[in-house]
């Protein structure tokens, strides 16, 4: 009995990892982002969800509070970058000390991407908009203050798509993911510079490369899949995901937004405080560069 509440009484003041630690999360509405923000708060960082989606980020905000953690949320577009700005502002008026960033916010293509073979003028504008221009706005928000507080942890979601070009695997694609693939190679090299700019300043700057996971952004894919490959045309979008999965990636099975959110957990922790420069494969072996 005396040992129980011991044990209790030592589980109630356990610090979390991430205790007095604030975390900014773009795009952490859904996907990939509400599970590196879930993922953040169970360890316990205060986290400040923004996203386009502001209902959504609401709504998860709510959840984690109500479940007992610590979050703010906001709208945000990242490619207006004053919209960054008010909400880096709001973040340091509520929690303050603001040490953590993660750009993550992305898109695949542009409105309609779904059903083309082939990209246009918008695909390529939107993408290096969002995943390129996007996540350099979003560490401009936040820099200043890393420098000055001389302590910082960025990670970039960047995409197995970044690290090579595709040809085998991928059957049949089309050209239309060019401007998304060249958008997520050119985040790796902005992480390599910025690596090199921020070391001095005791900010590391790393990028993890996902596989695949079902979202939003994987659907649009699924779909158009299936208006460019006739051999998918019976298929069901979830059954093509699958599919492409066991083409690409050695371990052949799904990715969860979680499994990113703990490579993004180990790549912020003290753990992981001489690791900065490095684009690190959360694909189930899809790069092995
Ligand atoms: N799903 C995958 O298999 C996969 C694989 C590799 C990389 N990624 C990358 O992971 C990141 C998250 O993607 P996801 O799969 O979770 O997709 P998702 O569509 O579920 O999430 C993207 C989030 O970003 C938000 N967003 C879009 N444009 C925005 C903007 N201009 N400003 C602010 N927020 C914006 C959306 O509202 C959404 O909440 C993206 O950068 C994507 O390229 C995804």
């Amino acid at each position: 009995m005396i040992n129980d509440l011991i044990y209790l009484v030592g589980m109630k003041t356990m610090t979390k990892l991430f205790e007095n630690k604030v975390a900014m999360i773009t795009g952490g509405a859904s996907g990939i982002g509400e599970g590196i923000t879930n993922v953040l708060s169970e360890k316990g960082a205060a986290v400040a969800i923004c996203d386009i989606d502001e209902n959504a980020a609401k709504n998860l905000a709510e959840k984690i509070n109500s479940a007992g953690g610590n979050a703010i949320s906001g709208y945000v577009d990242v490619v207006d970058k004053k919209s960054l700005d008010e909400f880096v502002s709001y973040i340091n008026s509520e929690f303050g000390n603001l040490s953590i960033c993660i750009p993550n916010a992305g898109v695949v293509g542009s409105k309609d991407f779904s059903y083309r073979k082939d990209y246009n003028d918008s695909d390529w504008e939107m993408t290096i908009d969002v995943n390129l221009l996007g996540v350099k706005n979003t560490v401009d928000s936040v820099k200043d203050k890393f420098i000055s507080s001389k302590e910082g942890k960025i990670v970039i979601i960047s995409s197995h798509g970044g690290r090579k070009p595709r040809g085998t695997g991928d059957k049949g694609r089309g050209n239309v993911q060019h401007p998304y693939l060249v958008s997520k190679a050119a985040v790796i090299q902005y992480m390599h510079l910025l690596a090199q700019e921020l070391g001095p300043h005791n900010i590391n700057v790393n990028a993890v490369c996902p596989g695949r996971i079902w979202t939003p952004i994987w659907e649009a894919i699924a779909v158009n899949n299936k208006e460019v490959n006739p051999e998918y045309k019976e298929m069901s979008n979830y059954e093509i995901f699958i599919e492409q999965i066991k083409q690409v990636m050695p371990l052949g099975r799904p990715q969860t937004p979680e499994d990113i959110g703990n490579a993004v957990s180990f790549l912020v922790s003290p753990d992981a405080s001489e690791i900065t420069g490095q684009a690190l494969n959360v694909n189930g072996g899809a790069s092995m560069n």
